[in-house]
């Protein structure tokens, strides 16, 4: 029996390295994604569409706290029961298990101490969704209001964190500034982000008659979600099944926040012994979910004369919410990726994670990754007047360069495709005669300015944590020779089903027709890990590949039997089986497996894949959790007017990097959603929390479409390209391909630093450009008028810097953006 070498290096004729593909493969081609006729035509089944086939459902509304920081001091759910159509009331008292809704023990599902504003402290059960809302606004509840911490420079002023502090090192940080011809310093603070999802979280619990509970929840990570609802009903596992049909997205959101909310309804569920259904409305979400985590980042870094960076030390803190939740390994990921794209010898930078009265923040797509990235960013764009050179050239001499590695000790392996997509970039965007152009229109135009800017990506793929490397899968070929697939990922709008589809069509050689895709449930593939990491396709596509692979080698034996050649030497292309050599025979693949059932050979098979290569230290913060980086670049034009702020995004053009696409469409699609869903964190998305002493002291303002404002068709860019980087192959991945799910997000600092560019062209030149981080137009405003002012460079002391910090805040809001700098070394 041949066996199947994943890192490539001696695999049978029949199987060849992970990355090879076959002839003929349905893997690269351009198929619209799985489920587009029905989610166009409203077709498409998600978790709450089912509570009409579902006879007898309740419905759970929240008794939401309505302080930041409170201790329940007496509940009282009689009232409630009164209420007409109210069923039950689900309090701490009703919990069997553990009364938890994380991994980490610090979320209790039913608090006593509430944490954020909108805490939900108790549940209603109602024959109708409106009985349930009038019961939970009779649940009597006191409260002890309690001192409560919001903004990020509370907490660090309060010394309120959790959780781990990590450092990336290498070198001599002090050394490498000490060594600098140039050192600047400052401190940035960015906003966070709301999903926006437009599926916001549901879930539907049924029992059934052994006590076997079924939970369909719209949830990234169905085996976690099993885990919580098992832990919180005190039952092991095996009892609880959860399905996810499929998400409306989840963009990180739906990788722990759902577990909770699935118990919830589980319990319901067991207590009662019907279906309940949870699903919160969009405030409800907007107000009880987590979201990205905004951080408050203070650095210094240091350049040689030829302005290469010399060192960096930085203290990033994120805003961690009220509890964990993922915010150790989204800090662990900002510290990784604060390098971006770029060599810096001497470096030290310091991660903490500030405990407040919020939401739980979580996972965002880019997990940290864009956080830490657009320090650097923000530091590049800011410094490059200042060093009297253009932020392109300033960008591009800072390139990795093969051979080097990160500071956590990760070779940069194909670190020249940064530089040969950054020149493909400016030649396919005619970046010279752009260039141009735009300073022909900034010296005709007075009140309103253009800007350009290229900025670069790249993103390591895998989970930090290697544990979660892995994936199962689990592939029937009927008697007919039709095939059904299950995997452990799950489907949020990204295509991983289309992809999956492709990959075992052609891992078995037959006609994407002949596959059929059924949903995730943790009955089918156990122990899976969070569709998350962007790693879905890699991690699920080489369960897949395994599991056909075991197929065809079977079924390989029966047909070299058949043909008269050796098993090796046959080929399965297109639903057609023949023999090298033999072309003359061939066989259908419905004709094989035929055969094969009568020779009771087995005709299903479960698939296995691991990541090889990876380790990593924790702890320490070195070694190589990635397997590899993908890598991308982008190239955006706005304009700005000088007197609202307001600004549109005239063109962008992008080169990406996904290896060899396993579907082209889906990968552009999802290039150009990450970009747009970025531009919309870094240019329009506000979160704004009451942070008066008011009564609605940490309420959440921005809890709507209406005040949350969301990038739509007229903030794309008027003219969009998207191309993917060729002869990418990356060898040790399925069929060649990269994942592409989150780095396109991060090519949207190119908008960010093009409205730098524009804003900086309504003042003298040669001064650092502030913008805060939402560049709303409001903030834009504000930073064309200190352009404007020609606002010299801050003063030579730290202190300065500051209190200029302190006295930035123009907006109100919790972001703002200033850095000082100082004295040549
Ligand atoms: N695309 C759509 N349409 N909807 C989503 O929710 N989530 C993103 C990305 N693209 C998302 C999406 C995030 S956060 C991740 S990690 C990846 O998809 C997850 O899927 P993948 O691993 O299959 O790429
Ligand atoms: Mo994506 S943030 O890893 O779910």
């Amino acid at each position: 029996m041949t066996r199947t070498n994943y890192d490539g290096a001696s695999a049978s004729s029949l199987h060849g390295p992970l990355a090879d593909r076959p002839a003929n493969p349905a893997v690269g081609r351009e198929v619209p994604h799985e489920a587009a006729a029905l989610h166009v035509t409203g077709a498409a089944l998600y978790t709450d569409d089912l509570i009409t086939r579902t006879p007898g459902v309740l419905h759970a509304w929240p008794v939401n706290a309505p302080h930041a920081h409170a201790l329940v001091t007496a509940l009282d759910v009689s009232p409630a029961l009164d209420v007409p159509g109210v069923v039950r009331v689900l309090t701490a008292d009703d919990v069997p298990g553990i009364n938890d809704a994380g991994i980490k023990h610090d979320e209790p599902l039913f608090p006593t101490e509430v944490m954020f504003h909108g805490h939900a402290v108790a549940w209603v059960l109602g024959e109708t969704l409106e009985a349930a809302r009038q019961g939970a606004e009779a649940v009597a509840v006191d409260y002890e209001p309690l001192p409560s911490v919001l903004t990020l420079t509370e907490a660090i002023g309060a010394g309120s964190f959790q959780g781990a502090r990590r450092t990336v090192s290498r070198g001599d940080a002090d050394a490498g500034l000490a060594r600098a011809h140039r050192r600047f310093r400052g401190v940035f603070e960015f906003g966070g982000q709301e999903h926006f999802y437009l599926e916001t979280m549901c879930s539907l619990a049924l029992v059934d008659e052994g006590g076997q509970v079924f939970v369909q929840s719209s949830t990234q990570h169905p085996s976690e979600t099993q885990e919580i609802v098992a832990h919180v009903l005190g039952v092991p596992s095996h009892a609880v099944t959860v399905q996810c049909l499929r998400m409306g997205g989840g963009f990180g959101g739906k990788e722990m926040q759902p577990h909770g909310l699935a118990a919830v309804a589980a319990l319901g569920a067991t207590l009662t012994g019907r279906p309940v259904r949870l699903r919160l409305n969009r405030t409800q979400d907007m107000t009880m979910t987590g979201k990205r985590h905004p951080f408050h980042a203070e650095w210094e870094i240091g350049f040689d004369e030829r302005h290469r960076i010399t060192g960096l030390r930085a203290t990033l803190t994120s805003d961690g919410g009220w509890s964990l939740d993922l915010s150790e390994p989204v800090l662990a990921r900002a510290l990784c990726h604060i390098d971006n794209a770029y060599w810096i010898p001497d470096i030290e930078v310091h991660g903490r994670i500030a405990k407040t009265h919020k939401t739980s923040q979580t996972a965002f797509r880019g997990f940290g990754g864009p956080q830490g990235m657009i320090v650097i960013e923000d530091i590049l764009g800011r410094c490059a007047p200042q060093l009297g050179i253009s932020a392109e050239e300033l960008r591009r001499s800072n390139l990795y360069a093969p051979g080097q590695a990160t500071p956590y000790g990760q070779p940069v392996r194909h670190a020249e495709r940064l530089t040969a997509i950054w020149s493909e970039l400016q030649q396919r965007a005619g970046y010279l005669d752009r260039v141009a152009a735009v300073e022909a229109f900034n010296a005709a135009h007075e009140d309103t300015k253009r800007g350009l800017a290229i900025t670069p990506v790249k993103f390591g793929i895998s989970f930090n944590l290697t544990a979660f490397n892995q994936a199962g899968a689990l592939v029937h070929v009927y008697k007919d020779g039709s095939v059904l697939i299950n995997h452990g990922g799950t489907e949020m709008g990204q295509g991983l089903h289309t992809k999956m589809l492709q990959v075992a069509a052609t891992a078995l050689g037959v006609p994407m027709s002949t596959v059929r895709l059924a949903p995730t449930r943790t009955d089918k593939v156990p122990n899976t890990s969070a569709t998350a990491a962007s790693s879905g396709a890699d991690l699920n596509g080489g369960a897949i590949k395994n599991a056909c692979e075991q197929i065809t080698e079977r079924l390989a034996d029966v047909a070299a039997r058949m043909i008269n050649c050796h098993p090796a030497d046959v080929r399965f292309v297109d639903g057609v089986v023949t023999g090298i050599g033999f072309a003359d025979r061939q066989l259908t693949f419905a004709e094989v497996v035929g055969a094969a059932y009568h020779q009771r050979v087995q005709l299903w098979a479960a698939g296995f894949y691991r990541t090889e290569g990876l380790h990593w230290d924790a702890e320490r913060m070195q070694g190589e959790p990635f397997k590899y980086f993908a890598y991308g670049a982008a190239l955006s034009e706005v304009e700005v007017d000088g007197w609202t702020g307001a600004y549109r995004l005239r063109r962008t053009d992008i080169v990406h990097d996904v290896g060899d696409s396993l579907s082209p469409l889906i990968d552009v699609g999802q290039i150009e959603g990450g970009f747009v869903q970025g531009t919309g964190w870094l240019t329009l998305e506000e979160l704004r929390w009451d942070t008066t002493d008011g009564p609605n002291r940490g309420r959440l303002s921005t809890q709507a479409a209406s005040t949350y404002k969301l990038p739509s068709f007229s903030e794309m860019p008027e003219e969009f390209h998207v191309h993917l980087f060729e002869r990418a192959t990356e060898s040790g991945v399925v069929y060649g391909s990269k994942a592409v799910g989150e780095p396109p997000l991060m090519l949207a600092f190119s908008v960010r630093e093009a409205l730098r560019q524009a804003v900086a062209a309504f003042g003298p030149g040669g001064i650092e450009v502030d913008l805060g981080s939402p560049a709303t137009p409001e903030a834009v405003f504000w930073a064309v008028e200190a352009a404007r002012r020609g606002r010299p460079e801050p003063a030579l002391a730290a202190s300065a810097a500051s209190e200029a910090y302190a006295a930035g805040n123009h907006s109100g809001a919790e972001v703002s953006a200033v850095s000082g700098s100082y004295a040549q070394a």
